[in-house]
């Protein structure tokens, strides 16, 4: 039999009509409500929720790990019955194109809940760590959530959910504009207007949530339907609303109009009627950047201040948690699951050993998901304070680019950093692997594209300015696909935030670091673009930036190429194991960008976003730099590399182990250099 049949309608609302005294009319008056626009709206607010003067419900701003509130101010009573339906329009405008946080969910819970009392972030502003997932909350939430966070088994970050008295949804589908012939994919934080609608039936204990984008039907069939017994949940009396949350990333989260019914349907809005969105104000990156790090250093503050002091005794699966780490939202995985999940971090899950620690492979037990992790040892607390603060940032990177990082454990002098696991290892093993098959062009040239586009995005798309400061080709991983990934970024400033002050320290790889960072200790892009640009070479010509082979002239890849370039005949210095395979348009493009990249000038490198634009062939690379370029403008500094120590070069720069970081002294440079 089909419930949703008119005349069935029809009867349920007599039966439920005939039911109701004289005196329920007022009541069922309230228990059905429609907002076009919230101007007259009786809705209780709190946190940074407001109503806008043209009637937009804003529930966050940008500000940053904030909540919002909006409840219907008066009671609904659910005593006849746990059936209603609602719908409602809303928006998410994340402060920065396509980055977001956290999400928007419809609550239905018990009329005196304090919802001030929850957390920001993952937890909507619903729930907080203490109370999530007790049966006492008679909490349902149909949430929109932006980000994927694996602790509560989302699903992507862009998925619709259903949640009972958790933030563990009982069901969840990714975010699509779904009926009989359609099945396109929407996305949460477009910025664009989309219309929700939720229907429960007690007759057949039936949720359904359908998502459309503003200005069409009600889709006839539901993206979510789901069978839930809603009678623990739902008491006699309950309130209705809207609960949102932002992150160390923010969004703007506005509903347009609402409404909600007990009986049938919920009537429909008037899209005319609701209030527009106010255009995005795209706040420059720099005081996006610098509220962060203020957030991030008053935290830093308050904790040095309270001096806390950690004297806890070192047990098997032992770690250290402190307060503050909860404010970022990153996943905390246990130590205990990481211990299990590498076989306690047997030698035989080995994956690579470098600088920064060792690298396992483990395999999540519950889910079965494949993971990396890497073991950094620490031992200076301040530095551990600020890194974390940085790792969590990071953790809110995303690209398809950048080696994912999942979630991290503390332990004392010890960090573990999850990632996802790249089954086809770094892309040095590949390109200097002897025999063949290799990486051919077409996968090479891909691969250099991929990492240029993940630069861009630390460099400039991103809220603040990540440097990256160790890139060459063993921190470049490969996914199942041999899309590269750019791994380990930021790792350096492990290293930075816990240098002693009297002795600066240059963190990077002998071959990849520019000149004036040998000279100043000061990374920047444009040091960045410096390591980039010989990652280019190193991935054109099949060889590492510094080998020694035989005489002083061929032990730097830059002083090869350029001899090469000048004589005209750039394409010889290509990677003899390619057989002359490949478009020698992009072979040359690569050669001479490398070349530009590892300008002695930082001023003559190129962006990023140039390097994007060369590369996709949107622009032409300007000749006079390199025609102008005099002897010795490119590379190292010359005499100082030559008489480096070969034995110091072996050690750091020959190590092919795939997480391989030298860390030099200013001091020992200079030596090597006169
Ligand atoms: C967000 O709203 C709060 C409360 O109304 C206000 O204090 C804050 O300045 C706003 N933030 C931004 C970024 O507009
Ligand atoms: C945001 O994402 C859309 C589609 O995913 C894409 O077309 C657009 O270029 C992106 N914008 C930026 C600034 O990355
Ligand atoms: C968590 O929320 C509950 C219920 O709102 C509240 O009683 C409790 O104090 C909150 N806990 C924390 C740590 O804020
Ligand atoms: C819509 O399409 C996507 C991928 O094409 C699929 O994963 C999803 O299950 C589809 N949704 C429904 C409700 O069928
Ligand atoms: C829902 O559960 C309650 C108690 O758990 C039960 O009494 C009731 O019959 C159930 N409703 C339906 C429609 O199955």
């Amino acid at each position: 039999m089909d419930t949703s049949s008119p005349s069935l309608h029809l009867l349920l609302l007599v039966l439920l009509c005939l039911r109701l005294d004289p005196t329920g009319a007022a009541a069922q008056q309230k228990n059905q409500f429609i907002f076009n626009g919230f101007k007259e709206a009786k809705l209780h607010l709190d946190g940074n929720a407001k109503i806008l003067p043209d009637g937009l419900l804003q529930l966050t701003n940008t500000s940053k790990h904030k909540i919002g509130h909006a409840f219907y101010s008066f009671p609904i009573s659910f005593s006849d019955g746990l059936s209603f339906s609602t719908t409602f329009v809303f928006a998410m405008v994340p402060e920065i194109e396509n980055i977001s946080g956290h999400g928007i969910a419809f609550a239905i819970s018990p009329p005196a809940t304090d919802f001030r009392t929850a957390n920001t972030n993952q937890y909507l502003g619903l729930l907080n760590a203490s109370d999530d997932g007790l049966s006492s909350n008679h909490l349902l939430a149909i949430e929109l959530d932006t980000i994927f966070n694996p602790e509560f088994g989302d699903i992507d970050d862009n998925h619709v959910g259903i949640d009972l008295n958790k933030l563990s949804s009982i069901a969840a589908a990714s975010v699509a504009y779904y009926d009989e012939r359609v099945n396109r994919s929407l996305k949460l934080i477009s910025g664009k207007p989309m219309q929700v609608w939720i229907d429960y039936r007690e007759v057949r204990n039936l949720m359904d949530v359908r998502i459309a984008p503003l200005g069409t039907q009600k889709p006839n069939r539901p993206l979510l339907s789901k069978p839930i017994n809603l009678s623990s949940i739902i008491l006699n009396s309950m309130q209705v609303g809207f609960s949102s949350s932002t992150g160390a990333i923010a969004s703007n989260h506005y509903i347009l109009g609402w409404s909600f019914s007990k009986t049938g349907e919920a009537q429909s809005l008037e899209i005319s009627k609701l209030p527009s969105i106010p255009k995005n104000r795209k706040r420059n990156w720099t005081t996006g950047g610098l509220s962060v790090s203020l957030i991030i250093v008053s935290v830093l503050l308050v904790f040095a201040v309270t001096g806390v002091v950690y004297s806890l005794r070192r047990k098997k699966y032992e770690e250290i948690h402190e307060d503050w780490e909860r404010q970022y939202g990153t996943h905390r995985f246990s130590y205990k699951d990481l211990y299990r999940s590498t076989n306690g971090f047997k030698e035989t899950e080995l994956l690579g050993v470098g600088g920064f620690g060792k690298v396992y492979k483990g395999i999540i037990r519950s889910s079965k998901q494949q993971i990396a992790v890497k073991k950094v040892s620490h031992d200076s607390k301040q530095g551990m304070k600020e890194f974390v603060a940085e790792i969590a940032s990071i953790g809110r990177l995303r690209h398809r680019n950048l080696v994912q990082l999942l979630g991290y454990c503390r332990r004392r002098g010890e960090l573990l950093l999850v990632y996802d696991f790249m089954p086809n290892g770094s892309l040095d093993k590949l390109l200097f692997k002897k025999q063949k098959p290799g990486l051919n062009w077409a996968q090479r040239f891909r691969i250099i594209k991929g990492v240029a586009s993940a630069l861009l995005y630390l460099h400039e798309e991103w809220e603040q300015v990540v440097l990256h400061r160790d890139i060459k080709a063993s921190n470049v991983l490969l996914d199942a696909d041999l899309n590269g990934r750019l791994g380990d970024f930021g790792l350096a400033r492990l290293y930075d935030h816990g240098a002693n002050p009297d002795t600066t320290h240059v963190v990077g790889t002998v071959g990849y670091l520019a000149p004036e960072l040998t000279r100043t200790g000061k990374a920047t892009t444009s040091t960045d673009v410096f390591a980039f640009g010989s990652f280019l070479l190193e991935i054109a010509c099949g060889r590492r930036p510094i080998e020694p082979r035989g005489t002083p002239e061929a032990l730097l890849l830059v002083d090869g190429v350029l001899e090469k370039w000048k004589s005209g005949v750039v394409l010889e210095a290509s990677d003899p194991n390619l057989g002359g395979e490949y478009s020698e348009e992009e072979m040359g493009l690569v050669l001479k960008l490398g070349l530009l990249c590892s300008h002695s000038s930082p001023a003559a490198r190129p962006s990023m976003r140039q390097v994007l634009q060369y590369l996709g062939g949107d622009a032409s690379m300007p000749e006079v730099m390199l025609d102008t370029a005099g002897e010795g403008s490119f590379g190292v500094d010359n005499k100082m590399c030559y008489e480096f120590p070969l034995s110091c070069l072996s050690s750091n720069v020959m190590s092919s182990s795939a997480i391989s970081v030298a860390t030099i002294t200013n001091e020992s440079l200079l030596k090597g250099g006169r």
